[in-house]
């Protein structure tokens, strides 16, 4: 096929998949400045967006768009390697650090790869990931030892931003992002044709000014949220406390209905005979019960954490008590009893 088998077909390929990844950077930072403005509306978008069905596929296309990037760009330059050794682009380079960047578009693209594979794996692979695979609050990743709601980005920040290495590592990315997309900007439309007398100054010009806004919007969403996060910001705002609080009632409101239905499929069709009643209820609460008391716990921890000055809603103070009940319950001697009689099922 003559994009791939022809050279000029490989560099529309980088262009156009370069071209999209602008657009999706231009989308990002603007997403961010949401969370620089309105750190609480952030968190609807992150909700909203979240692992539906659109996010995914998004996301799929744009995994999609960086892979056919980097692997056109790595069989580009070994195939100018092959042909003209190291003087890899030609470009009519009058603009110094232009050229240089020219020249440095394969190791500029791979410090720009190394960012982002530190910064998917602070955020989206604790975010879309955790809701993709449906993670338990058991295993969800964890902010000063309670889980964080995995739509819940501003507890994100916190966690990465509370580093000092994480400003660091994300200036070094966005100085090469920099390099990178200033003359990747330029050189798809040179790629294209697009570049006449009259256009080739002023598409450097563009180029120049979007990246250099996109650049500077990023290193100032850094450096903000680095503060932010230091002064504990994303824990202790009021507004930002209420949406914890609706995320963890929400979870409290999940464990009762899982806790009536579990307890109806353990009590079916025993109405009629209080002895095997008495005894399904010990046994469902040795089995179940651990794991309620478990999650029940965890979710007030993070309650008490994430937002102490909320109010808890009816259903979490519910599964308060029932967790409360079950705890009793299970240090009971009738409960012990059942342990020493199922000691196999018990371990
Ligand atoms: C201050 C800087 C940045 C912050 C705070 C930030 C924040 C985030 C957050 C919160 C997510 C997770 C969204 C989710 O999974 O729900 C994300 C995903 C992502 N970010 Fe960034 N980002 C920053 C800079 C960048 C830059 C410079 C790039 C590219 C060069 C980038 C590329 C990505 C990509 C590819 C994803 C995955 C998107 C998806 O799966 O749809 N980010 N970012």
């Amino acid at each position: 096929m003559w994009l791939t088998s022809s050279s000029i077909g490989r560099k529309l390929v980088m262009a156009l998949t370069g071209c999209a990844l602008v657009l999706f950077v231009t989308f990002h930072v603007l997403m961010n400045a949401v969370a620089l403005i309105w750190p609480a509306a952030y968190n609807q978008v992150c909700e909203f967006l979240g692992a539906n069905w659109y996010a995914l596929v998004a996301s799929a296309g744009l995994a999609l768009l960086f892979i056919i990037h980097i692997v056109y760009a790595v069989w580009l330059t070994l195939q100018n390697y092959k042909a003209r050794g190291n003087d890899r682009y030609a470009v009519n380079g009058n603009v110094p650090q232009v050229e240089w960047s020219s020249k440095n578009m394969l190791v500029l693209g791979i410090v720009v790869v190394a960012f982002l594979i530190v910064h998917l794996v602070q955020f989206w692979a604790k975010m879309q990931l955790q809701e993709l695979c449906h993670a338990d609050l058991t295993v969800l990743p964890q902010l000063e030892g309670v889980p964080a709601a995995p739509a819940m980005g501003t507890l994100f920040l916190q966690m990465a931003f509370s580093s000092v290495w994480t400003p660091i590592v994300y200036i070094i990315g966005f100085v090469a992002l920099w390099f990178h997309m200033n003359h990747g900007f330029w050189s798809m439309f040179h790629t294209v044709g697009w570049d006449n007398n009259l256009w080739i100054g002023r598409l450097k010009k563009i180029g120049c000014w979007w990246t250099t806004i996109v650049v500077a919007l990023f290193v100032a969403q850094a450096v903000v949220f680095t503060v932010r996060a230091q002064s504990n910001y994303y824990l202790e705002d009021a507004k930002l406390q209420e949406q914890y609080a609706e995320f963890w009632n929400a979870q409290a409101e999940t464990l009762v209905d899982e806790f009536q239905s579990e307890i109806n499929v353990a009590m079916k069709g025993l109405e009629a005979n209080p002895i095997e009643a008495q005894k399904a209820q010990a046994e469902f609460v040795q089995n179940y019960g651990p794991k309620f008391v478990e999650k029940a716990t965890l979710i007030q921890q993070s309650f008490e954490k994430q937002c102490p000055t909320a109010v808890p809603g009816d259903l979490f103070r519910q599964m308060a008590m029932i967790s409360q009940q079950l705890q009793q319950m299970l240090g009971t001697p009738a409960m012990q009893q059942v342990e020493q009689a199922n000691p196999v099922e018990n371990q």
